[in-house]
Parts: C-alpha cells; sequence; structure tokens
C-alpha cells in the first residue's frame, strides 16, 4: 500500500495551539509527518532562532511517533523531492487565508505536480490565533493561556524580558 509523507511547513516563531492542532489531526491521516521550519529570510528577523524554535516543536511533538521536526531552506517543493514526500500539510482558519493559501498551493504545484496540498481546519476556538499575534499579546505583557503551550509562553515572557532589558539599559561611555 502506499505510504503517504506530509511535510508541514512554516515559521512558527512560535508554534501556538493552532499549529499543534493541525499536527494532531494531520498525524493521524498521514504515515509520516514532517514539520519543517522555513529559513524564510522574507520574513525579516525572527524572535526565535532557528534552533529555538525546533527545540520547542520536538518538545511539544516528542509523543507522536509518526511526527519529526526539521528545518528546510530554497524552495518547499524542492525540499518535498528531497524527502521523498508526496504532500504538503497547510492550516486554513478562516476565508482570509484562502487567497494566499490557494496561490501558494497552485504555485507549488506548477513547480512540482506530483505533490498535493492538503488543507485541515484547525478547532474554530483557534481561528483567530497566529503567531505574530502571539508575538503581539506577549510583547505587551498580555495573557497568552489558552494560545500557546506552557513551555513556549516561558519562552516568549523571558525573551521580551531580556528584549526589553536590552532596550533599556544605559549605555556606557
Ligand atoms: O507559517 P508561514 O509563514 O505562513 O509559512 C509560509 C511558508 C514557509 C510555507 C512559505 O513561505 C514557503 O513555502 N516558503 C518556502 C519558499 C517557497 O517554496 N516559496 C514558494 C511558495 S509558492
Amino acid at each position: 500500500m502506499k505510504q503517504i509523507a506530509a511535510i508541514y511547513p512554516g515559521s512558527f516563531d512560535p508554534v501556538t495551539n493552532g499549529h499543534l492542532d493541525l499536527i494532531h489531526r494531520g498525524c493521524k491521516l498521514f504515515d509520516r509527518l514532517i514539520v519543517a521550519i522555513a529559513c524564510n529570510p522574507d520574513k525579516g528577523d525572527p524572535l526565535f532562532s532557528l534552533d529555538e524554535r525546533k527545540e520547542m516543536l520536538k518538545a511539544m511533538t516528542a509523543d507522536l511517533d509518526n511526527v519529526t521536526v526539521d528545518a528546510f531552506e530554497g524552495l518547499l517543493m524542492t525540499y518535498c523531492i528531497e524527502k521523498n514526500a508526496n504532500a504538503v500539510l497547510r492550516g486554513i482558519r478562516a476565508v482570509s487565508d484562502y487567497e494566499f493559501e490557494l496561490q501558494m498551493a497552485l504555485m507549488n504545484r506548477k513547480i512540482e505536480p506530483r505533490v498535493e496540498t492538503v488543507f485541515m481546519m484547525p478547532a474554530e476556538k483557534y481561528s483567530y490565533l497566529s503567531s505574530r499575534i502571539v508575538r503581539e499579546i506577549a510583547s505587551f505583557g498580555g495573557p497568552l493561556t489558552g494560545l500557546v503551550p506552557d513551555l513556549v509562553e516561558e519562552h516568549l515572557r523571558r525573551r521580551i524580558e531580556s528584549k526589553r532589558a536590552a532596550t533599556t539599559e544605559i549605555p556606557t561611555k
């Protein structure tokens, strides 16, 4: 029987409960799921380094036997072929996601027709959740309960504190 290996690509800066919801759904559908962090220079300076994001994702998926965490540079389709993956998993939260996701899925299909994009919906309670919003709430010291795992919340608080300390430091002459 054909084995289906899927890549779940993203920035994961940081991983949210919405991402984890999708990983849990995806690993039930596919034989193998690779959560792949994109080194995406277009996205500017990430809050967390690639290694930090990888460590957080690894900790949060350690109990899932068919899930691995990796990172990639360059085109997603090149990475899929390298990993012998035949599917890409993406989450659609609301209609507003659709346009960008459709464009990406169709362009990816043009680049590599052997790889299918599969869309899944996270639980409704995560439909308004994104890493960007989580970073913003964290930067103003707002509540993160239910939005990210405790471990990620801890990392966020520490990162925001250290950034704040660095910007309020009095420069020495
Ligand atoms: O979490 P994000 O930022 O929405 O993920 C976007 C991501 C990483 C999936 C997308 O930017 C991507 O696939 N980047 C790799 C480069 C690539 O293949 N670009 C062409 C896509 S049509």
